[in-house]
């Protein structure tokens, strides 16, 4: 009973806090379309805050190919892999992916977050070293926090300094590092972090969450765009494929290792048939359909021609566009003009971005239309000069 109160007393003094910092976040209901969502008030807007980059997740082939699926294998996949719950569907979507992305093996997860960290708590054991740039998201942090193995982190895309810690380095290493960075939109310089890993015996692991569709031969993400391919490439289904879920796309050997060993895999229901069989199509649509992607770049060359004179915007050759205002107070105040105005963007705030780098996290979207970013801008950088 006594435990129980100061359990409670606890997690209410922590809200408090939260509520003071103007740090605390709720979860709000919308229903999506065409670009545009609306909130429980029924009040619409132009949704610049999604990843659903490629704009397939209300993408008709997709819902076909789920609706196909679901006659095809059923609602569920009635168990963990390891028992039945692995099938024709998710054999299907394995060997498309490898095919794709250029790998031997590929093994499907839930979530990008669970793939992260089932890759980190299996590979790594006591005495190894895992690296990771200081940027990389929260599950991949988390992993490394809770791993027995010894974690660093190198400054933002330092490959020097990375250099110095694999050159001290004597256990067996593994370096993680984000494709494109998710709060940032920047590019992780692969090609050197690459060199400097194979000079020195580490293996590299690259989480492309939001590479992975966007950049690359066909959208087959940063490592293609950078010329090179990873010991462990990490994509996620959640972001451009309109989905959710994951693969760790790596080796025979890593392949076995993980079904074996990783307990996110093993003790955990695989997905649905249904959705293996739709992101299966999703891979398809990628990976021919580059207009998509054409259409992003040109959306992303109008935003930054019509931003040139705002600092806060940083430019990025993705569909991610920071917009940083430091100030928590500064960035809410540019959040909600947005919204009043009709445009929704995400409004990132510590501990998801250091402090003092509040910021708007604007995203592009196939779905947008040019008038909508053009009104965007245009609002946007009215609104920087009011709260400058
Ligand atoms: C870089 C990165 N890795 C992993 C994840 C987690 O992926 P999921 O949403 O599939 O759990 C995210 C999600 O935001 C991400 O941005």
């Amino acid at each position: 009973m006594r435990e129980q109160c100061q359990l409670q007393s606890r997690i209410e003094h922590r809200l408090e806090v939260r509520r003071q910092q103007r740090l605390h976040r709720q979860v709000a209901a919308f229903s999506h379309q065409d670009g545009l969502i609306t909130d429980s008030g029924n009040r619409q807007f132009a949704n610049f805050s999604g990843n659903d980059y490629l704009g397939l997740a209300q993408d008709a082939s997709l819902i076909k190919a789920w609706q196909e699926g679901l006659s095809l294998y059923g609602a569920g996949s009635t168990a963990s892999p390891l028992v039945t719950g692995f099938s024709k569907a998710h054999q299907f979507l394995e060997d498309k992916l490898c095919n794709w992305l250029g790998f031997d093996r590929a093994i499907l997860f839930n979530s990008g977050f669970s793939a992260n960290q089932a890759v980190i708590f299996s590979l790594l054991e006591k005495g190894d070293l895992l690296l990771q740039d200081k940027l990389n998201h929260a599950s991949l942090m988390e992993a490394g926090m809770l791993s027995e193995a010894t974690m660093k982190r190198f400054p933002h895309n330092d490959v020097t300094k990375l250099g110095a810690l694999l050159q001290k380095a004597g256990s067996p290493t593994l370096t993680a590092t984000e494709g494109v960075f998710s709060m940032d939109g920047d590019l992780s310089p692969l090609a050197d972090v690459k060199a400097q890993c194979e000079a020195h015996g580490s293996w590299l692991m690259v989480d492309d969450a939001h590479g992975c569709g966007i950049l690359g031969e066909d959208g087959r993400g940063s490592s293609n765009h950078a010329g090179i391919k990873p010991d462990i490439l990490i994509v996620t289904f959640g972001k451009a494929f309109g989905m959710m879920g994951a693969a760790v796309l790596c080796s025979e050997s890593v392949h076995d290792y993980l079904t074996q060993f990783a307990r996110h895999y093993v003790y955990s229901t695989a997905m649905p048939p249904a959705q293996a069989h739709a992101l299966t199509q999703a891979v398809e649509v990628i990976s021919t359909q580059s207009w998509r992607r054409e259409k992003l770049a040109s959306l992303s060359e109008l935003f930054h021609s019509s931003l040139a004179d705002a600092s806060e915007v940083i430019p990025t050759v993705t569909p991610i566009k920071p917009v940083v205002l430091g100030d928590v107070e500064r960035m809410q105040i540019a959040a909600t003009s947005l919204k009043a105005s009709g445009f929704w963007t995400g409004a990132i705030r510590p501990p998801t971005v250091p402090a003092n780098s509040s910021r708007l996290r604007i995203t592009l979207s196939v779905n947008q239309t040019e008038s909508q970013v053009k009104a965007l801008a245009e609002t946007l950088s009215q609104i920087l000069r009011e709260v400058s």
